[in-house]
């Protein structure tokens, strides 16, 4: 045998050895994905089981709760306590097993399973739709730069207007994944991409001519603003959500949640007023939409469409985020009483 054929068939036993143990590993891969397909499954029925026996037994409890003696009411109390946080229990657990997919991401994507298995790759999936949202809202930003100061072409329009589209319409389909994977996303926001979608989709097919040309300037110079709004924001949300990772266990962040307050208390009164001034804009331009749709010479029907959507924008967003400040102004109110 020839030098050059014993070091091949040398390399190619080694080959096979690795083969054989790559083969090995492979199977008791396959067994525990069997393993643990079972038991996601187990554990979602006896999740669904233990439900509907908590509510016969709320039922039941409610039927025998009249003419009890102290000591019965007490132990009655104490199982009714414990009922409560078996709820809270159930929906952590549910956290981390695959569930069925809503009417939207059953229809974008069908039946597959968008369940991340672990708090990191949950925070990892945050992470890299931030990123997302920053990467386009610069591309818009310097798209939206070039169209308001430099070229002036309907089809460079048409191109901002369709990397619109493309941004709002992939931001629904990520944040219903993000809305499965537990975050608490307010369904305006949601809503609000929808419409912002709808918007740029009649921007898009709005016809070049002189209500057009007039309304051009006023809505790529919002479109600048807000995607600058938004770059803000961004860096706002991300530095959230580094803290919030940096806290380790987001429900269980007592000790440190104050640090992490004061710095999203400090961002918040930074980004405040020119999200505001966003939203005011947004009034502007619904007003003026709907003032050039009484125009004798108005014939498109995207100028009332737009002005409509402008409007829903503003008191959406409006609406909103005044409810959020309210609503952690109150929590700050409270927090110092019970920390
Ligand atoms: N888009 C997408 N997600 C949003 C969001 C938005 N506008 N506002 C809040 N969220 C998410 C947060 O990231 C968080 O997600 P998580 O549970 O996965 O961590 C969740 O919703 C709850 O956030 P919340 O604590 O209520 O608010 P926040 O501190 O993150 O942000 C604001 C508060 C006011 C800064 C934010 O709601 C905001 O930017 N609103 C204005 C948006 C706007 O008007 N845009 C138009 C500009 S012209």
């Amino acid at each position: 045998m020839s030098q050059g054929i014993r070091v091949v068939l040398e390399e190619w036993k080694c080959l096979e050895e690795e083969y054989q143990h790559l083969q090995e590993t492979h199977r008791m891969y396959s067994q525990k994905m069997d393993e643990v397909y079972k038991l996601q499954n187990n554990c979602n029925s006896s999740i669904s089981k233990q439900r509907r026996r908590l509510k016969d037994m709320s039922h039941l409890m409610k039927k025998c709760s009249k003419g009890l003696s102290e000591e019965d009411a007490k132990t009655l109390d104490g199982i009714n306590e414990k009922m409560k946080t078996r709820v809270n229990a159930f929906s952590e657990m549910e956290a981390f097993l695959p569930k069925k997919n809503g009417l939207y991401l059953s229809l974008v994507l069908g039946n597959v399973n968008v369940t991340l298995f672990s708090k990191q790759s949950k925070f990892a999936y945050k992470d890299d739709y931030e990123t997302f949202k920053l990467c386009l809202t610069v591309l818009l930003l310097l798209f939206s730069f070039m169209c308001y100061f430099f070229v002036s072409y309907r089809f460079l329009d048409a191109i901002l207007n369709f990397l619109l589209v493309f941004y709002y319409c992939t931001l629904t389909i990520r944040e219903s994944i993000l809305i499965t994977n537990g975050s608490r996303i307010k369904g305006w926001w949601v809503f609000h991409h929808y419409i912002s979608a709808f918007l740029s989709g009649v921007m898009l097919t709005w016809p070049d001519g002189n209500l057009y040309k007039t309304f051009r300037n006023q809505f790529l110079a919002y479109s600048l603003y807000q995607s600058f709004v938004q770059c803000l924001q961004c860096y706002y949300q991300s530095g959230c959500l580094y803290r919030l990772r940096a806290l380790g266990e987001r429900h269980n962040m007592d000790l440190t949640v104050e640090g992490f307050q004061s710095w999203m208390w400090k961002g918040l009164t930074f980004l405040l007023p020119f999200l505001f001034f966003g939203h005011f804009w947004q009034l502007f331009n619904g007003l003026s939409l709907f003032r050039m749709a009484q125009l004798p010479d108005c014939k498109e029907w995207q100028v009332l469409m737009c002005g409509l959507c402008f409007l829903i924008l503003f008191m959406g967003n409006f609406f909103t985020t005044v409810a959020v400040v309210r609503h952690k102004v109150k929590n700050r109110k409270q927090k110092p009483k019970s920390l």
